[in-house]
Protein backbone atom coordinates (compact mmCIF):
# COMPACT_ATOMS: atom_id res chain seq x y z
CA UNK A 1 0.00 0.00 0.00
CA UNK A 2 1.52 2.82 -1.04
CA UNK A 3 1.80 6.15 1.61
CA UNK A 4 2.42 9.59 0.53
CA UNK A 5 2.93 10.79 4.35
CA UNK A 6 6.47 12.33 4.23
CA UNK A 7 5.81 14.08 0.98
CA UNK A 8 2.41 15.24 1.95
CA UNK A 9 4.24 17.09 5.08
CA UNK A 10 7.17 18.58 2.97
CA UNK A 11 4.53 19.74 0.45
CA UNK A 12 2.63 21.47 3.54
CA UNK A 13 5.83 23.21 4.47
CA UNK A 14 7.31 24.32 0.98
CA UNK A 15 3.70 25.69 -0.25
CA UNK A 16 4.15 28.07 2.47
CA UNK A 17 7.53 29.25 1.07
CA UNK A 18 8.09 28.66 -2.39
CA UNK A 19 5.01 29.33 -5.01
CA UNK A 20 3.62 25.71 -6.18
CA UNK A 21 5.57 24.15 -3.95
CA UNK A 22 8.02 23.49 -7.26
CA UNK A 23 10.80 24.95 -9.80
CA UNK A 24 9.04 23.96 -12.65
CA UNK A 25 5.03 23.93 -13.37
CA UNK A 26 5.06 20.50 -15.06
CA UNK A 27 6.68 19.05 -11.85
CA UNK A 28 4.44 20.61 -9.22
CA UNK A 29 2.19 18.77 -7.17
CA UNK A 30 -0.82 19.85 -9.70
CA UNK A 31 0.44 18.39 -12.19
CA UNK A 32 -0.61 15.56 -10.35
CA UNK A 33 -3.62 14.29 -8.09
CA UNK A 34 -2.48 15.24 -4.42
CA UNK A 35 -3.01 12.87 -2.07
CA UNK A 36 -2.18 9.83 -4.10
CA UNK A 37 1.19 11.02 -6.02
CA UNK A 38 5.00 11.62 -4.81
CA UNK A 39 5.94 14.94 -4.76
CA UNK A 40 9.65 14.21 -3.35
CA UNK A 41 12.31 12.40 -4.42
CA UNK A 42 15.11 10.51 -2.28
CA UNK A 43 16.62 8.94 -5.14
CA UNK A 44 16.88 7.61 -8.64
CA UNK A 45 18.93 4.60 -9.82
CA UNK A 46 18.82 3.99 -13.97
CA UNK A 47 14.84 4.38 -14.82
CA UNK A 48 14.03 3.60 -11.09
CA UNK A 49 12.76 6.56 -8.66
CA UNK A 50 12.34 6.86 -4.50
CA UNK A 51 9.87 9.28 -2.95
CA UNK A 52 10.97 10.23 0.06
CA UNK A 53 8.35 7.76 1.27
CA UNK A 54 10.25 4.95 0.25
CA UNK A 55 7.58 3.70 -2.66
CA UNK A 56 9.15 3.39 -5.89
CA UNK A 57 8.44 4.14 -9.18
CA UNK A 58 9.87 3.54 -13.17
CA UNK A 59 10.03 6.67 -14.37
CA UNK A 60 8.99 7.63 -17.76
CA UNK A 61 9.29 11.85 -16.63
CA UNK A 62 13.29 11.42 -16.92
CA UNK A 63 13.19 15.14 -14.79
CA UNK A 64 10.88 16.16 -17.93
CA UNK A 65 14.24 15.19 -20.44
CA UNK A 66 17.43 15.72 -18.80
CA UNK A 67 17.30 12.53 -17.47
CA UNK A 68 18.83 10.38 -20.98
CA UNK A 69 21.26 7.48 -20.17
CA UNK A 70 19.96 7.05 -16.48
CA UNK A 71 20.11 8.48 -12.81
CA UNK A 72 22.88 7.55 -10.52
CA UNK A 73 25.21 6.95 -13.87
CA UNK A 74 28.95 5.10 -12.57
CA UNK A 75 30.81 7.02 -15.63
CA UNK A 76 28.79 10.34 -15.37
CA UNK A 77 29.56 10.38 -11.39
CA UNK A 78 33.14 9.63 -11.85
CA UNK A 79 33.25 12.30 -14.55
CA UNK A 80 31.54 14.72 -11.53
CA UNK A 81 33.31 13.71 -9.04
CA UNK A 82 36.54 14.28 -10.47
CA UNK A 83 35.79 17.80 -11.36
CA UNK A 84 34.61 18.53 -7.99
CA UNK A 85 37.51 17.90 -6.03
CA UNK A 86 38.86 20.44 -8.46
CA UNK A 87 36.63 23.14 -8.80
CA UNK A 88 33.52 23.90 -9.80
CA UNK A 89 33.19 27.57 -11.23
CA UNK A 90 36.74 29.02 -11.77
CA UNK A 91 38.88 32.38 -12.25
CA UNK A 92 39.87 31.08 -15.58
CA UNK A 93 37.73 28.25 -18.01
CA UNK A 94 38.49 24.77 -17.44
CA UNK A 95 40.35 22.63 -20.09
CA UNK A 96 36.65 20.77 -20.24
CA UNK A 97 34.85 23.47 -21.98
CA UNK A 98 37.13 23.25 -24.72
CA UNK A 99 36.91 19.61 -25.36
CA UNK A 100 33.03 20.01 -24.95
CA UNK A 101 32.62 22.98 -27.65
CA UNK A 102 34.85 20.82 -30.54
CA UNK A 103 32.87 17.93 -29.27
CA UNK A 104 29.64 19.63 -30.30
CA UNK A 105 30.65 21.29 -33.31
CA UNK A 106 31.99 17.51 -34.30
CA UNK A 107 28.39 15.83 -33.63
CA UNK A 108 25.57 18.94 -34.44
CA UNK A 109 25.63 19.21 -38.30
CA UNK A 110 24.91 23.23 -38.20
CA UNK A 111 27.66 24.10 -35.26
CA UNK A 112 30.56 25.61 -36.31
CA UNK A 113 30.88 27.56 -32.97
CA UNK A 114 29.08 26.92 -29.72
CA UNK A 115 28.38 29.27 -26.25
CA UNK A 116 27.23 27.39 -23.25
CA UNK A 117 24.95 29.21 -20.83
CA UNK A 118 22.52 27.14 -18.32
CA UNK A 119 18.89 26.94 -19.15
CA UNK A 120 16.97 25.97 -22.64
CA UNK A 121 15.47 29.18 -22.27
CA UNK A 122 18.91 31.05 -21.83
CA UNK A 123 20.01 29.46 -25.19
CA UNK A 124 17.13 30.01 -27.05
CA UNK A 125 16.91 33.55 -26.01
CA UNK A 126 20.72 34.05 -27.41
CA UNK A 127 19.89 32.36 -30.96
CA UNK A 128 16.87 34.76 -31.31
CA UNK A 129 19.26 37.82 -30.20
CA UNK A 130 21.75 36.99 -32.63
CA UNK A 131 19.40 36.62 -35.21
CA UNK A 132 18.11 40.42 -34.77
CA UNK A 133 21.88 41.55 -34.28
CA UNK A 134 22.58 40.40 -37.43
CA UNK A 135 19.24 41.01 -39.50
CA UNK A 136 18.61 44.56 -37.90
CA UNK A 137 15.05 43.44 -37.67
CA UNK A 138 13.22 42.79 -34.85
CA UNK A 139 10.25 40.44 -35.86
CA UNK A 140 10.01 36.64 -34.28
CA UNK A 141 8.18 33.86 -35.99
CA UNK A 142 8.16 31.13 -33.77
CA UNK A 143 6.31 27.77 -33.62
CA UNK A 144 6.51 25.36 -30.11
CA UNK A 145 7.48 26.42 -26.22
CA UNK A 146 11.11 28.28 -26.41
CA UNK A 147 11.21 29.37 -22.68
CA UNK A 148 10.52 32.25 -19.95
CA UNK A 149 11.91 34.67 -21.57
CA UNK A 150 9.66 37.49 -22.79
CA UNK A 151 10.45 37.59 -26.41
CA UNK A 152 8.69 34.49 -26.52
CA UNK A 153 6.48 33.74 -23.59
CA UNK A 154 4.84 37.06 -24.65
CA UNK A 155 3.16 35.67 -27.36
CA UNK A 156 1.51 32.67 -25.69
CA UNK A 157 -1.61 32.74 -23.38
CA UNK A 158 1.01 33.31 -20.35
CA UNK A 159 1.81 36.56 -21.23
CA UNK A 160 0.90 38.34 -18.03
CA UNK A 161 3.44 40.67 -17.10
CA UNK A 162 5.65 40.90 -20.28
CA UNK A 163 4.80 44.29 -21.97
CA UNK A 164 2.90 44.81 -24.60
CA UNK A 165 5.45 46.29 -27.23
CA UNK A 166 7.73 43.29 -26.32
CA UNK A 167 4.25 40.74 -26.99
CA UNK A 168 3.70 42.48 -30.32
CA UNK A 169 6.98 41.84 -31.30
CA UNK A 170 6.90 38.03 -31.53
CA UNK A 171 4.19 36.33 -33.94
CA UNK A 172 2.90 32.54 -33.80
CA UNK A 173 2.62 30.06 -37.25
CA UNK A 174 1.54 26.71 -37.47
CA UNK A 175 3.37 23.82 -37.42
CA UNK A 176 3.36 21.57 -40.57
CA UNK A 177 1.82 24.80 -42.46
CA UNK A 178 4.29 26.24 -45.00
CA UNK A 179 1.53 28.25 -46.20
CA UNK A 180 1.34 29.90 -43.04
CA UNK A 181 4.58 30.86 -42.81
CA UNK A 182 5.10 32.15 -45.60
CA UNK A 183 1.89 34.85 -45.46
CA UNK A 184 3.85 35.79 -42.15
CA UNK A 185 7.34 36.06 -43.54
CA UNK A 186 5.20 38.57 -46.73
CA UNK A 187 3.95 40.30 -43.98
CA UNK A 188 6.40 41.31 -42.14
CA UNK A 189 10.14 41.91 -41.66
CA UNK A 190 11.20 38.76 -39.89
CA UNK A 191 14.86 38.49 -38.17
CA UNK A 192 14.14 34.79 -36.99
CA UNK A 193 12.21 31.93 -37.76
CA UNK A 194 12.32 29.61 -34.42
CA UNK A 195 10.56 26.48 -33.99
CA UNK A 196 10.67 22.83 -32.38
CA UNK A 197 11.52 20.63 -35.65
CA UNK A 198 9.78 17.89 -33.93
CA UNK A 199 5.82 18.84 -32.80
CA UNK A 200 2.91 16.40 -32.62
CA UNK A 201 4.15 13.19 -34.85
CA UNK A 202 6.77 15.29 -36.60
CA UNK A 203 7.29 17.12 -39.50
CA UNK A 204 5.38 15.95 -43.02
CA UNK A 205 8.11 14.75 -46.02
CA UNK A 206 9.81 18.16 -47.04
CA UNK A 207 8.60 20.57 -44.10
CA UNK A 208 11.45 21.70 -42.47
CA UNK A 209 13.62 22.37 -46.25
CA UNK A 210 10.00 23.90 -46.88
CA UNK A 211 11.01 26.32 -43.52
CA UNK A 212 14.68 26.82 -44.25
CA UNK A 213 14.20 27.59 -48.30
CA UNK A 214 11.45 30.20 -47.03
CA UNK A 215 13.25 32.16 -44.14
CA UNK A 216 16.08 32.14 -46.74
CA UNK A 217 14.06 33.85 -49.38
CA UNK A 218 12.77 36.40 -47.06
CA UNK A 219 16.07 36.95 -45.57
CA UNK A 220 15.53 35.59 -41.71
CA UNK A 221 17.82 33.07 -39.87
CA UNK A 222 16.20 29.83 -39.08
CA UNK A 223 16.86 28.65 -35.48
CA UNK A 224 15.76 24.70 -34.73
CA UNK A 225 14.78 24.98 -30.64
CA UNK A 226 16.32 21.20 -30.08
CA UNK A 227 16.06 21.68 -26.05
CA UNK A 228 13.70 18.74 -26.13
CA UNK A 229 14.42 17.12 -29.61
CA UNK A 230 18.33 17.10 -29.02
CA UNK A 231 19.94 14.27 -27.32
CA UNK A 232 16.50 11.93 -27.63
CA UNK A 233 16.44 10.95 -31.25
CA UNK A 234 20.19 11.22 -32.54
CA UNK A 235 22.89 12.24 -31.27
CA UNK A 236 22.86 15.13 -33.79
CA UNK A 237 19.22 16.17 -32.86
CA UNK A 238 16.40 16.55 -35.47
CA UNK A 239 18.90 18.00 -37.67
CA UNK A 240 20.64 14.75 -38.62
CA UNK A 241 17.34 12.89 -38.25
CA UNK A 242 15.78 14.65 -41.36
CA UNK A 243 18.99 16.14 -42.80
CA UNK A 244 18.28 19.77 -42.68
CA UNK A 245 20.54 22.27 -40.89
CA UNK A 246 19.26 25.23 -39.45
CA UNK A 247 21.46 28.97 -39.15
CA UNK A 248 21.58 28.26 -35.07
CA UNK A 249 20.53 26.07 -32.39
CA UNK A 250 19.66 25.45 -29.00
CA UNK A 251 20.36 22.46 -27.44
CA UNK A 252 19.60 21.92 -23.17
CA UNK A 253 17.94 19.30 -21.45
CA UNK A 254 19.30 15.99 -22.31
CA UNK A 255 23.14 17.54 -22.74
CA UNK A 256 24.66 15.90 -19.42
CA UNK A 257 21.99 13.78 -18.06
CA UNK A 258 20.38 16.08 -14.78
CA UNK A 259 23.55 18.65 -14.60
CA UNK A 260 22.03 22.04 -16.04
CA UNK A 261 23.92 23.19 -19.01
CA UNK A 262 22.75 24.55 -22.54
CA UNK A 263 23.88 25.40 -25.59
CA UNK A 264 23.43 27.99 -28.42
CA UNK A 265 25.41 26.55 -31.92
CA UNK A 266 25.78 27.20 -35.59
CA UNK A 267 27.06 29.27 -38.38
CA UNK A 268 30.45 31.10 -37.64
CA UNK A 269 29.33 34.78 -38.52
CA UNK A 270 26.71 34.54 -36.40
CA UNK A 271 28.30 33.51 -32.96
CA UNK A 272 31.33 35.51 -34.00
CA UNK A 273 28.74 38.64 -33.61
CA UNK A 274 29.10 38.10 -29.68
CA UNK A 275 32.65 39.10 -30.13
CA UNK A 276 31.62 42.23 -31.61
CA UNK A 277 29.40 43.26 -28.86
CA UNK A 278 25.98 41.11 -28.95
CA UNK A 279 25.29 40.06 -25.90
CA UNK A 280 25.20 36.56 -24.62
CA UNK A 281 27.26 36.08 -21.30
CA UNK A 282 26.14 34.72 -18.06
CA UNK A 283 28.10 33.68 -14.25
CA UNK A 284 27.86 30.43 -14.49
CA UNK A 285 28.49 29.79 -18.65
CA UNK A 286 31.60 28.46 -17.89
CA UNK A 287 30.28 25.97 -14.70
CA UNK A 288 32.56 22.84 -15.22
CA UNK A 289 31.34 20.47 -13.22
CA UNK A 290 27.90 20.83 -15.77
CA UNK A 291 30.93 20.52 -18.58
CA UNK A 292 32.17 17.25 -16.81
CA UNK A 293 28.70 15.84 -16.77
CA UNK A 294 27.97 16.50 -20.63
CA UNK A 295 31.44 14.71 -22.00
CA UNK A 296 30.48 11.93 -19.83
CA UNK A 297 27.12 11.76 -20.96
CA UNK A 298 27.67 12.55 -25.03
CA UNK A 299 30.02 9.01 -24.74
CA UNK A 300 27.23 7.17 -23.23
CA UNK A 301 25.36 8.57 -26.39
CA UNK A 302 27.48 7.79 -29.17
CA UNK A 303 27.48 4.11 -28.44
CA UNK A 304 26.52 2.26 -30.91
CA UNK A 305 22.76 1.38 -30.86
CA UNK A 306 21.89 3.74 -27.99
CA UNK A 307 19.23 5.30 -30.11
CA UNK A 308 18.24 1.91 -31.94
CA UNK A 309 17.46 0.71 -28.19
CA UNK A 310 15.13 3.93 -27.42
CA UNK A 311 13.34 4.04 -30.70
CA UNK A 312 12.42 -0.08 -30.03
CA UNK A 313 10.96 0.28 -26.74
CA UNK A 314 9.49 3.87 -27.34
CA UNK A 315 7.63 2.06 -30.44
CA UNK A 316 6.51 -0.71 -28.34
CA UNK A 317 5.15 1.90 -26.35
CA UNK A 318 3.09 3.61 -28.75
CA UNK A 319 2.05 1.15 -30.33
CA UNK A 320 0.67 -0.31 -27.54
CA UNK A 321 -0.92 2.75 -26.24
CA UNK A 322 -3.11 3.08 -29.51
CA UNK A 323 -3.98 -0.61 -28.98
CA UNK A 324 -5.35 -0.13 -25.94
CA UNK A 325 -6.97 3.38 -27.01
CA UNK A 326 -8.96 1.21 -29.73
CA UNK A 327 -9.40 -1.68 -26.78
CA UNK A 328 -11.78 0.58 -25.11
CA UNK A 329 -13.02 2.49 -27.91
CA UNK A 330 -11.82 5.63 -26.52
CA UNK A 331 -10.66 7.67 -29.47
CA UNK A 332 -13.02 10.32 -29.39
CA UNK A 333 -11.48 10.99 -25.92
CA UNK A 334 -7.82 9.92 -25.81
CA UNK A 335 -4.99 10.65 -28.39
CA UNK A 336 -1.20 9.93 -28.75
CA UNK A 337 1.31 11.62 -30.72
CA UNK A 338 4.99 12.04 -30.77
CA UNK A 339 7.99 9.91 -32.21
CA UNK A 340 8.58 6.56 -30.18
CA UNK A 341 11.56 8.02 -27.85
CA UNK A 342 9.20 11.03 -26.72
CA UNK A 343 5.23 10.66 -27.03
CA UNK A 344 2.30 11.80 -25.48
CA UNK A 345 -1.39 11.28 -24.71
CA UNK A 346 -3.90 14.07 -24.74
CA UNK A 347 -7.30 14.12 -23.30
CA UNK A 348 -10.66 15.31 -24.14
CA UNK A 349 -13.67 15.75 -22.23
CA UNK A 350 -16.91 13.84 -22.18
CA UNK A 351 -20.38 14.66 -21.11
CA UNK A 352 -19.96 16.70 -17.88
CA UNK A 353 -16.33 15.64 -17.22
CA UNK A 354 -13.20 18.11 -17.81
CA UNK A 355 -9.87 16.92 -20.04
CA UNK A 356 -8.56 17.19 -16.71
CA UNK A 357 -11.34 14.63 -14.52
CA UNK A 358 -10.44 12.08 -17.56
CA UNK A 359 -6.77 12.86 -17.16
CA UNK A 360 -6.99 12.82 -13.25
CA UNK A 361 -7.72 9.03 -13.67
CA UNK A 362 -5.06 8.48 -16.15
CA UNK A 363 -2.09 9.94 -13.76
CA UNK A 364 -3.70 8.81 -10.23
CA UNK A 365 -3.92 5.13 -12.04
CA UNK A 366 -0.52 5.21 -13.34
CA UNK A 367 0.88 6.50 -10.20
CA UNK A 368 -1.07 3.43 -8.23
CA UNK A 369 0.93 1.10 -10.42
CA UNK A 370 4.21 2.20 -9.60
CA UNK A 371 4.72 4.90 -13.04
CA UNK A 372 5.59 8.16 -12.65
CA UNK A 373 4.67 9.67 -15.75
CA UNK A 374 2.51 12.96 -16.65
CA UNK A 375 0.45 12.70 -19.97
CA UNK A 376 4.35 12.84 -21.72
CA UNK A 377 6.64 10.11 -21.44
CA UNK A 378 10.46 10.62 -21.83
CA UNK A 379 13.06 7.23 -22.01
CA UNK A 380 16.29 6.79 -20.97
CA UNK A 381 18.67 3.92 -21.92
CA UNK A 382 17.49 2.12 -19.39
CA UNK A 383 14.15 1.22 -19.89
CA UNK A 384 13.61 -2.24 -21.00
CA UNK A 385 10.71 -4.32 -22.40
CA UNK A 386 10.30 -5.13 -19.19
CA UNK A 387 9.37 -1.51 -17.99
CA UNK A 388 7.49 -1.09 -21.16
CA UNK A 389 5.31 -4.20 -20.50
CA UNK A 390 4.87 -2.45 -16.90
CA UNK A 391 3.27 0.68 -18.52
CA UNK A 392 1.90 -0.60 -21.09
CA UNK A 393 -0.26 -2.66 -18.21
CA UNK A 394 -0.70 0.17 -16.15
CA UNK A 395 -1.78 2.03 -18.93
CA UNK A 396 -4.53 -0.56 -19.68
CA UNK A 397 -6.16 -0.47 -16.31
CA UNK A 398 -6.21 3.61 -16.14
CA UNK A 399 -8.03 3.35 -19.95
CA UNK A 400 -10.46 1.23 -18.26
CA UNK A 401 -11.17 2.72 -15.61
CA UNK A 402 -11.62 6.29 -18.15
CA UNK A 403 -14.03 3.50 -19.86
CA UNK A 404 -15.64 3.38 -16.64
CA UNK A 405 -15.92 7.03 -15.51
CA UNK A 406 -17.12 8.13 -19.10
CA UNK A 407 -19.87 5.55 -18.82
CA UNK A 408 -21.37 6.78 -15.48
CA UNK A 409 -20.16 10.18 -16.46
CA UNK A 410 -18.47 10.16 -13.14
CA UNK A 411 -15.21 9.85 -11.58
CA UNK A 412 -16.46 9.96 -8.18
CA UNK A 413 -15.59 6.41 -7.32
CA UNK A 414 -12.41 6.52 -8.65
CA UNK A 415 -10.45 9.37 -7.33
CA UNK A 416 -9.00 8.84 -4.05
CA UNK A 417 -6.83 12.25 -4.14
CA UNK A 418 -7.22 15.69 -5.49
CA UNK A 419 -7.27 16.58 -9.11
CA UNK A 420 -4.57 17.43 -11.99
CA UNK A 421 -5.29 21.23 -11.96
CA UNK A 422 -2.23 22.76 -13.71
CA UNK A 423 -1.97 26.71 -13.47
CA UNK A 424 -2.21 26.89 -17.09
CA UNK A 425 -4.98 25.33 -18.60
CA UNK A 426 -6.38 24.48 -22.14
CA UNK A 427 -9.07 26.68 -22.70
CA UNK A 428 -11.19 24.19 -24.15
CA UNK A 429 -13.10 21.31 -22.23
C1 LIG B 1 11.30 23.10 -26.72
C2 LIG B 1 11.71 23.83 -25.50
N1 LIG B 1 12.48 24.91 -25.64
C3 LIG B 1 12.91 25.61 -24.57
C4 LIG B 1 12.57 25.23 -23.30
C5 LIG B 1 13.03 26.01 -22.12
O1 LIG B 1 14.01 25.30 -21.44
P1 LIG B 1 14.33 25.68 -19.91
O2 LIG B 1 13.12 25.35 -19.12
O3 LIG B 1 15.52 24.81 -19.60
O4 LIG B 1 14.67 27.13 -19.92
C6 LIG B 1 11.77 24.09 -23.10
C7 LIG B 1 11.40 23.65 -21.75
O5 LIG B 1 10.57 22.81 -21.53
C8 LIG B 1 11.32 23.39 -24.24
O6 LIG B 1 10.52 22.31 -24.10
Amino acid sequence: MQSFKNSEALLEREVKVSPLAAQTYSKSYRYFCRGAAPSYMDHGEGCYIYDVDGNKFIDFMCALGPITVGYNDPEVNAAVISQVNKFASGSLQSELEVELAEKLCEIIPCAEMVRFVKNGGDATTAAVRLARAYTGRDIVLMSGYHGMHDWSIGASQNNKGVPKAVCDLTINFTYNDLEDLENKLKANDVAAVILEPIQSNGPKDGYLNGVKELAHKYGAILIFDEVVSGFHYALGGAQEVFGVSPDLVAFGKGMANGYPISAVAGRRDLLEQIEQGVFVSTTFGGDSIAMAASLATLEILSTPGFYDHINKIGTMMRDGIQERIDKYDLNDILSVSGMPAHCGIAFEGHGSLSYLDIQSVYSQTMIQNGILVFAIYFLNSHHTEAEAKAYLDATDKAFALIRQAVDKDSVDDILIGGKVDPVFKRNIK
